[in-house]
């Protein structure tokens, strides 16, 4: 597959594709991680001259509305000041105005598009990889670049449909995540655990199905645990539950109840935003509450079944850990692996944030910049923006 270094840039305006989907509240980026992982990427073109056109997705934009809470113009002061230059930047996703700002762009300079998913509202255009509007933005370069890991198992206008027009190759830290990644898939040391988490309960669940096949634990917390548990018949109070995957969950647990190791005990609370905390073993959670992190039984636990591996892959909180109350979970795991001997790869936007923020930035293998993108990899999927790059 061919990769930026494989082009020569010089006086090209090259469209690189990257992932600036990063978290954001109150109108602040509360983690720049994908911002400073692009870096070298759009540093390399700069060093060979290119006329640098950088296009990106922001959250799901499906109102008005949501164009506000997604202006991608709020990533530009960060990344002029980690770049050192002024970034310019085009408020349209086509029109005359981004033409004409397109062609005035000289060697070494950097525009940066807004959010592609503006152009959902003219009917799902981009995430529906619409055939004109990959080819309008592929007429805007010479060359395209995917760096977007973190994107790359969603075949959209601004990925495939660009790839299809263009010379087309990936950036370097899209080919860093490829290889750490299939290394993780195709020859993991072993034993090989895979911990699981997070809210996005229904995105995820499904994974667990080949993930099994190929770990040797699938240690599970986060939101996700508890349709396990519920599964196995316990009371699981307001926790989330995902209806439709409990049965599934059930014959999970039949054919691999040596695999896959649930929470003992957990923290529960009646919301997160009330601090009326308390510990339970798993199977006595109040009715009127929910589990909001993995206890000290648990933890203990995980920390026993980890010491046996050699090699880690994290996808998706064991708590709330935005909170301070359900931090201790992840906290506690993260500084586990930090100490122990195994690889450990972390992916996916919260768990990265977590490690990060925890102060564990250098202390693993590998930081994914993907998490469904770095899941459906380890499955064994084809991602389709790195299919694109390669036909
Ligand atoms: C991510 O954060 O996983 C990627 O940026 C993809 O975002 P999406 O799930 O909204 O497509």
């Amino acid at each position: 597959m061919k990769t930026i270094k494989d082009f020569d840039l010089f006086n090209k305006r090259v469209i690189i594709r990257v992932d600036f989907n990063v978290p954001i509240k109150d109108r602040v980026i509360i983690d720049d991680n994908r911002i400073i992982m692009s870096l070298e990427t759009i540093c390399y073109a700069i060093d060979k001259g290119a006329k640098v056109i950088l296009l990106s997705h922001l959250g799901r934009v499906k109102t008005e509305e949501d164009k506000k809470e997604n202006d991608l113009k709020i990533v530009v002061p960060r990344l002029s000041e980690l770049l050192g230059i002024d970034v310019k930047f085009s408020s349209n996703t086509r029109g005359k105005e981004l033409e004409k700002m397109v062609s005035k762009l000289s060697s070494g300079e950097v525009l940066l598009i807004q959010n592609t998913r503006y152009e959902d509202l003219n009917g799902k255009l981009e995430s529906d990889n619409d055939s004109h509007l990959g080819a309008y933005w592929a007429s805007l370069g010479d060359i395209f670049i995917n760096d977007a890991f973190g994107t790359a198992h969603r075949a959209h206008a601004s990925n495939v449909g660009i790839a299809s027009n263009l010379p087309s190759g990936i950036g370097l830290l899209m080919e860093k995540e490829i290889n750490v990644l299939n290394s993780v898939k195709d020859k993991p040391k072993r034993p090989y655990a895979v911990i699981l988490g997070g809210a996005k309960v229904n995105d995820k669940i499904g994974v667990i199905n080949s993930l099994v096949k190929k770990a040797d634990y699938i240690l599970i917390g986060g939101g996700m645990c508890y349709t396990f548990l519920y599964a196995l018949g316990y009371n699981i109070g307001s926790s989330l539950l995902d209806n439709n995957s409990i049965d599934y969950c059930k014959r999970l647990l039949d054919k691999y109840k040596d695999k896959i190791i649930l929470p003992v005990d957990n923290i529960v609370s009646s919301k997160i935003e009330d601090k009326d905390t308390s510990l339970v073993s798993i199977n006595s959670i109040p009715s009127n509450k929910m589990g909001l992190d993995i206890g000290p039984k648990t933890i203990e636990l995980f920390e026993e079944v980890l010491s046996k591996c050699n090699m880690v892959v994290w996808n998706g909180t064991l708590g709330y850990s935005e909170v301070r109350e359900y931090e201790t979970g992840t906290k506690s795991i993260l500084e586990y692996l930090s100490k122990s001997k195994c690889d450990t790869v972390i992916c996916g936007g919260d768990t990265a944030a977590a490690a990060i923020n925890f102060g564990y930035r250098d202390k693993f293998t590998h930081i994914s910049t993907g998490g469904g993108a770095s899941l459906e990899l380890l499955e064994g999927k084809i991602l389709p923006a790195i299919e694109a790059i390669e036909k």
